[in-house]
């Protein structure tokens, strides 16, 4: 089984990421509208996605109290919205809020934890002197499935003991993704399309690999051929 690929629009404008879309076009129908470009473009850039026949992931990584999240989650649903994130730190009551209302059309995802940390920055910031990040991602797809998320994030690193325990019932989303030769940047824990979909992912974030590569269209080309092989 092959994974779906979706590619981060990490952009600070609209504009920027119309051509992005457009300089793809076919090679890719899923795109996911992160924290920057909606702060800047907001549900506009949504839309026009949604108009372009692509599907949509909002990835705000929602993190508030259960009847805030809830509405924001409704928001969400009515924009057309196919997958959108919360932290499962924010807890069970809070998914739960979430995931009722995002509906049967909107997936929600709970992210675990960030593949920009490990086991040093993840035990630091949550002042605990020994943390390992797999056992906490384990602990934290328990509580996600137990609120009835659609899936989890996590890397790919994780991808494989996540997959072997919940199997089918847990969708999993994995960013992080890197062709052979990119460059790491501030993500710690990455893997190649091949190996994140052979952990079991169901979908892969393709952010800088593609978004950044001299070429994007060729970039997109080699991930579709991974996937495909
Ligand atoms: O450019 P790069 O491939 O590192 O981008 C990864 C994308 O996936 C970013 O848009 C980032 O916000 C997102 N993401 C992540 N780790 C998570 C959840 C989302 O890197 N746990």
């Amino acid at each position: 089984m092959t994974a779906i690929p979706i590619v981060a629009l990490d952009f600070p404008d609209a504009e920027r990421a119309m051509t992005l879309v457009k300089t793809l076009d076919e090679k890719v129908r899923f795109y996911k509208v992160g924290s920057e470009l909606f702060t800047s473009s907001g549900a506009e850039v949504v839309q026009w996605l949604r108009d372009s026949g692509c599907d949509v992931f909002l990835d705000l990584k929602f993190h508030d109290i259960p009847n805030t999240v809830a509405g924001a989650m409704r928001r969400v649903a009515e924009m057309g919205v196919r997958l959108a994130t919360v932290h499962a730190t924010g807890g069970v009551k809070m998914m739960q809020a979430a995931v009722e209302a995002a509906g049967a059309s909107c997936g929600v995802l709970a992210v675990t934890v960030l593949t920009s940390l490990n086991d040093a920055t993840l035990g630091e910031a949550w002042g605990r002197e020994r943390v390992d990040v797999e056992n906490e991602v384990l602990r934290l797809a328990e509580l996600a499935r137990t609120a009835g998320c659609h899936g989890i994030v996590c890397s790919g690193q994780e991808a494989k003991a996540v997959s072997s325990r919940h199997g089918k019932a847990l969708k999993l989303l994995v960013p992080g993704i890197r062709l052979p030769g990119d460059a790491a940047d501030d993500q710690a824990r990455i893997v190649t399309p091949e190996a994140a979909v052979a952990a079991g992912a169901t979908y892969l974030v393709l952010g800088r690999a593609v978004t950044a590569a001299k070429d994007p269209r060729a970039a997109m080309e080699a991930v579709n051929r991974a996937l495909k092989s």
